[in-house]
């Protein structure tokens, strides 16, 4: 299974803070925004991430996660030119998605909490059955993201992209698992009226097919999208404070690394090391 990290918009909603620096390269708390997204990867058990940046962002992403491998993992960089869509993802990962499956994360999107494991497990059983997934979340502003319908069954009956008029108050979160072809079907979509190939309308397809399922992610789970100024403070304040209240690090990768084997003792001994003295090396010490 591939992992990809889309992460090359150009943050002008931020300015003048993304001037200059990507918004994933950012902090949340303690770490750079980008460490979230590849946590969630992660903890799905995937140990190879494409990271598809702006061409101008690139190098900056290659000094903070290099080749991987001090996380156990192994990273591939691709540029994207132009922000032509979400979907575009699967067109410029077409060489390293091959024949399987792969998993799609924004860069902006933060997961964590206790039944969010649950929710990885659930997608990855349904890959092994033949079914894509999304991950529903309930918002009190729907309006703002992708909005997935249901039927009594809790099915998907509808997927529709920042609808006027919504028909839930289930967003689609900015994490997606496709089976094997994702690529193919990303080729055939056609830009909508803003210009983009939208990750709704893959999914579309998927759903049109009978081949989408939606986990529901439970109310311990907290998603954030940090697209906003204010947003991007909540998650550092709320990060801070479940951090504080559990004794649990979020997206702490070496020690996620340490609990799946992808790095020995050893190795992040090595690792914190080989850290100037700062409190995160106090941190990686810790685990030891
Ligand atoms: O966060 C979840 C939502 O993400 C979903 O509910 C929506 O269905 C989905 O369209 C998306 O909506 P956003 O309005 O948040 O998408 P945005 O254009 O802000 O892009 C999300 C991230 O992806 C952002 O960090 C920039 C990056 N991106 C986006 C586009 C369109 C790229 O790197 N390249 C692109 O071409």
């Amino acid at each position: 299974m591939k992992g990809i990290v889309l992460a090359a918009g150009a943050g002008t909603r931020l300015y003048p803070i993304t001037r200059s620096v990507n918004k994933q390269l950012l902090p949340i708390y303690d770490k750079p925004m980008i460490y979230y997204p590849i946590s969630t990867l992660m903890e799905i058990g995937i140990q190879d991430i494409l990271l598809i940046t702006s061409e101008r962002e690139q190098d900056n992403f290659k000094h903070l996660l290099g080749d991987g491998s001090q996380f156990g993992i192994k990273m591939n960089y691709a540029i994207q030119y132009v922000p032509k869509g979400i979907s575009d993802a699967f067109i410029i990962a077409e060489e390293f998605i091959g024949d399987d499956e792969s998993v799609l994360i924004l860069g902006d999107n933060i997961f964590y909490g206790e039944s969010l494991r649950k929710n990885l497990v659930n997608a990855k059983e349904n890959l092994r059955n033949g079914y894509s997934t999304v991950f529903g979340y309930k918002v009190d502003d729907p309006e703002r993201f992708g909005v997935i319908e249901f039927n009594d069954k809790q099915e998907v009956v509808s997927l529709e992209e920042k609808p006027t008029e919504p028909k839930s108050n289930y967003a689609a979160t900015g994490l997606y698992f496709y089976t094997p072809g994702a690529t193919n079907n990303a080729k055939t979509l056609k830009p909508s009226a803003r210009g983009e190939i939208e990750i709704t309308d893959l999914n579309k397809i998927y759903l049109n097919e009978g081949n989408l399922k939606c986990e529901l992610m439970g109310t311990d789970i907290n998603w954030i999208d940090t697209g906003t100024y204010d947003s991007m403070l909540e998650a550092s304040i709320k990060i801070k404070a479940y951090e504080e209240g559990t004794s649990k690090k979020v997206a702490q990768l070496e020690e996620i690394a340490l609990r799946k084997g992808y790095l020995s003792n050893d190795n992040l001994k090595e690792i914190a090391d080989n850290m100037i003295k700062s409190g995160y090396q106090k941190q990686l010490t810790k685990l030891l």
